[in-house]
């Protein structure tokens, strides 16, 4: 048995310190992907991806290959992408439409896109007296055991029992409310394709990364500072750089002691927000005319209340990492211990002017994209820490930094003012992990 051959889990983590087996050891990895990945809620996709019944979207849930697909009810199903018959994938694209029906290209079994089976070819006289036939569930595709959906973002758990979508979410939610609310007419769309990433390195340490606060201005410093040069000539110049250069020299000019100014929350189950905005509410014509948009709709208490939500990044551990503000989502697709896919999302915010989609377009190509500096600085980071934790130049993971500041409140774990780059967000994610690690079965 897998656990037999796996230590004490619970010796792995410290309050302060992770050991490293737990980035590099491909036994711990197939753990966590049957204790976590395939039993918690994992986001699969926007609605907006499958529109028209018959569409499909393949995923992955762990090491599960899943389909998401829009039903002619209007449904969207997750499913198993695998024929009952003799185990063929039925989709091998990406994405599609598969038509009325799902067809396998093997022997032509046919099914619903709920996955129930549709047709055998001559199954009265191929089945008659076996098991095989119309009434037996193992004839239909299998179905992720739950899904929902919240505000168009499904998600699925291939566990029947566990809490509800939003318990399992609960404050961090906003990511989604954050986003939608943003639009006028409070839906966003997404936008095809993603960017698809494989970094060498093992997942958590993408996820930690994503709040930490005290890595960019260090990490991303050479990047910044050249956007930084540039519009600042470009400003002495025309008197106005665009908006553009900001959202990269703001990684040089926003230094590791303002990031202390931020603050992170901490919440169970592992998901943290980083509150701050990085200053990008500025007053150009583009904003004005969306926030006279946004007025309309909203009037104007309940617009400044949307327009006033201050999150720079939401974390729902583990597998998605939010920038609701900017409409960005990246998902997180573990494919081995040292092997992960990270799908980079952008949105639209439905009914606002073109020029707020062009920003959140440009903060994705600058910031979030393969091409982007900011993308490759991080990316070498996580390489070259996971070559470290593979090697034996030390034992252990340090998360130390400001423990023993954290503020508990009900559960939540607040950095106290002015620890902003605290680790407390990675102690909060490792934390989780313990849990769902060592639960009982
Ligand atoms: S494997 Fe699908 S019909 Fe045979
Ligand atoms: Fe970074």
């Amino acid at each position: 048995m897998l656990q037999e051959r796996i230590p004490d889990l619970t010796k792995y983590v410290e309050p302060d310190r992770v050991r490293r087996e737990v980035y590099t050891d491909a036994d711990i990895f197939e753990l966590e992907m049957q204790r976590i990945h395939e039993r918690v809620w994992i986001y699969c996709g926007h609605e907006s991806q499958v529109p028209r019944a018959g569409d499909y979207y393949a995923v992955q849930i762990g090491r599960q290959p899943m389909l998401m697909v829009r039903g002619a009810d209007g449904s969207v199903n997750v499913l198993y992408n695998r024929c009952p018959h003799r185990g063929n994938m039925m989709c091998g694209d990406r994405h599609g439409n598969t038509g009325d029906f799902f067809r396998c290209s093997y022997h032509a079994w046919t099914f619903h896109h709920d996955g129930r089976l549709k047709s055998i070819p001559m199954m009265e006289s191929g089945y008659a007296g076996t098991r095989y036939g119309r009434d037996n569930p193992d004839c239909s595709m299998k179905r992720a055991a739950r899904v929902e959906s919240y505000r168009g973002f499904v998600f699925a758990s291939l566990s029947s029992d566990g809490e509800s979508l939003l318990e399992f979410l609960g404050e961090s939610k906003v990511a989604f409310d954050d986003m939608c609310d943003r639009a006028p007419e409070g839906e966003v769309e997404i936008v095809p394709n993603c960017f698809r990433v494989i970094q060498h390195s093992n997942w958590k340490i993408f996820l930690e990364n994503q709040l930490d606060a005290l890595h960019p201005s260090v990490t991303h410093q050479s990047t910044g500072r050249a956007a930084h040069d540039v519009e600042k000539l470009i400003e002495k110049k025309t008197g106005k750089a665009p908006i553009s250069y900001h959202m990269l020299s703001a990684f040089a000019t926003v230094t590791i002691d303002k990031w202390d100014n931020f603050q992170t929350l901490n919440y169970p189950h592992g998901h943290c927000i980083l509150t701050g905005y990085m200053g990008l509410r500025p007053q150009d014509p583009d904003t004005l005319a969306y926030d006279k948009v946004m007025i309309k709709a909203y009037g104007q208490k309940r617009f400044e209340e949307i327009v006033g939500v201050n999150i720079h990044h939401v974390l729902i551990y583990p597998g998605l990492s939010v920038q609701s503000p900017l409409q960005q989502l990246r998902a997180v697709r573990p494919l081995g211990v040292d092997r992960t896919l990270t799908e980079i999302w952008h949105f639209r915010l439905k009914g606002a002017p073109e020029p707020i989609y062009r920003r959140s377009l440009a903060y994705y190509n600058l910031v979030n994209s393969p091409a982007t500096l900011v993308n490759a600085d991080d990316l070498e980071n996580f390489w070259k820490c996971h070559k470290g934790l593979s090697s034996e130049g030390g034992d252990w993971v340090s998360f130390a930094r400001h423990l023993g500041h954290d503020i508990e409140k009900n559960g939540v774990v607040e950095t106290a003012a002015g620890c902003g780059t605290s680790e407390a967000p990675m102690r909060n994610q490792m934390k989780a992990w313990a849990q769902y690690m060592t639960a009982e079965k």
